[in-house]
Parts: C-alpha cells; structure tokens; sequence
C-alpha cells in the first residue's frame, strides 16, 4: 500500500453550490468552510500529516469587492473562533502565499501560526494569496541572489512548501480538470482526483473512497 503523508486540495464549486441552493455565491463560502472543518477531522482519522486546502489565490482578487471581503471576514471568524480548538487538537497552522492583508488579518494569521508551532498531529497549510507561478520565480530569484547551484534540492529550500513532503494526492472537486496555478513544482507525481461534486457537498466518505482508491494504486516514478 501506498504511503500517504500529504493531501492537497482545490475546494472548487462553492459559488456555484451557493447560487443553487440559497441564491448566494457567498452561502456557498459558508457552507464551504463546514466542509473544511469534516475534512480536517477526517484527515487526522487517516494519519495523514499534511493537508493542504487551496482557499485563496493570487487571481481571486479579480472577484466582486462583495465576495472578497466576505471570504476575508469568513476567515477572521474562523481564525478568531478556532485556532484555540487546532491548538487543542494539536494541529499546526502554516499559511503558503504573500501575508499581504488588512493589519488585522495578517496579526490572526501570525499569531495563529505562532501559538500552533509546536504541533505534531497535522500540518494544515492554508494556501492564501498563493499563486504558484510567483512562488517559483521567487524561489529561483532567491537561489541567484544567495549564489546557489540550481537544482532540485536548493531549489525547494525556497519554496513556501520548504521542509513539506510534496502531496501525493491532489482533489479537486466541482467538476472542474485544472491546476488554477497550484503547487506546479510540487504536484509533479501526484495522484490527481478530479470529483464532479461541488466542494460543500463533499463529504467524509468520498474523501475515504480517494484515500482507498490511492493506496492500491501502482505509482512507477517513471520505472515500469
Ligand atoms: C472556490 O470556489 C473556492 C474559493 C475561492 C474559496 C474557498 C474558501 C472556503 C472553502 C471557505 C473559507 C475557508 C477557510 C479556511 C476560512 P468558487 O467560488 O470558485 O466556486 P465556483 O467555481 O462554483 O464559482
């Protein structure tokens, strides 16, 4: 069976499940944030170490002003309200993209990943402001600028992904086939689950089946 360290995912669908069930994109944010917190508890059921959740990229921003502020006001409640519980349940918070936010949001954010620090069960990285494609030209930038050799190893040294083993499984829900700019570099061998479900309406089990169905699969690396 295959090792499973580190599941990436794009919670893709929530505007469209929004409009469809309540008439609001932004009830679909909502309602995507219950997903969230099932998956979380869901990852830590399988012993997996790290999750990654896509919630914000660098091309969100061309979004309604409306919509925007309401994802950032939906994660300032979260933050306020949960990290408590995540330190409790021993998970460590990281945030991948720029901190570039309103004073407030960047000082939950902080503090969030200092009080979390120290903790072992689950890594959760919350990709925010991420877009892969910087990430890399930074990361490359860096390696000329500190005179190193390029190659693989230094290069992840200045990945915002440092010292995180690359995912081994990538979903992405909402019946959508692309990688919106998402850990280029780091998805190179990951098995890629592409579910027709919009991300609220994502559950417990189907997250299961992909974990089930990843662990029988033959991953060569490029071997036969
Ligand atoms: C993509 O769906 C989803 C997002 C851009 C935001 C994801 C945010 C959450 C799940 C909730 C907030 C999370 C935290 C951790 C506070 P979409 O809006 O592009 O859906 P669509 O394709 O149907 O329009």
């Amino acid at each position: 069976m295959n090792p499973l360290r580190h599941v990436a995912i794009i919670m893709d669908g929530n505007g469209r499940w929004g409009l469809k069930y309540k008439n609001s994109r932004n009830a679909g944010h909502k309602a995507g944030l219950k997903t969230v917190e099932k998956i979380i508890k869901e990852t830590i059921k399988h012993k997996v170490k790290f999750l990654t959740l896509y919630a914000f990229s660098t091309e969100n921003w061309r979004r309604p002003k409306k919509e925007i502020n309401f994802l950032f006001s939906l994660l300032e409640t979260f933050l306020t309200n949960r990290v408590d519980e995540l330190h409790n349940q021993d998970i460590k918070l990281k945030i991948i993209g720029e901190k570039s936010f309103s004073e407030k949001l960047n000082n939950l954010l902080n503090n969030a990943e200092k009080k979390t620090f120290r903790n072992k069960k689950l890594q959760l990285n919350l990709a925010l402001n991420y877009g892969s494609k910087f990430e890399l030209i930074n990361a490359f930038k860096k390696l000329k600028k500190n005179n190193k050799k390029i190659n693989e190893k230094n290069l992840s040294l200045f990945l915002q992904t440092k010292n995180i083993p690359d995912p081994e499984i990538l979903i992405r829900t909402g019946d959508t086939k692309r990688l919106s700019n998402f850990l280029l570099w780091q998805l190179a061998y990951s098995e890629i689950f592409f579910e027709k479900k919009l991300w609220p309406e994502f559950n417990e089990k189907d997250y299961t089946k992909i974990i089930k169905k990843f662990k029988n699969i033959k991953r060569n690396f490029g071997n036969i």
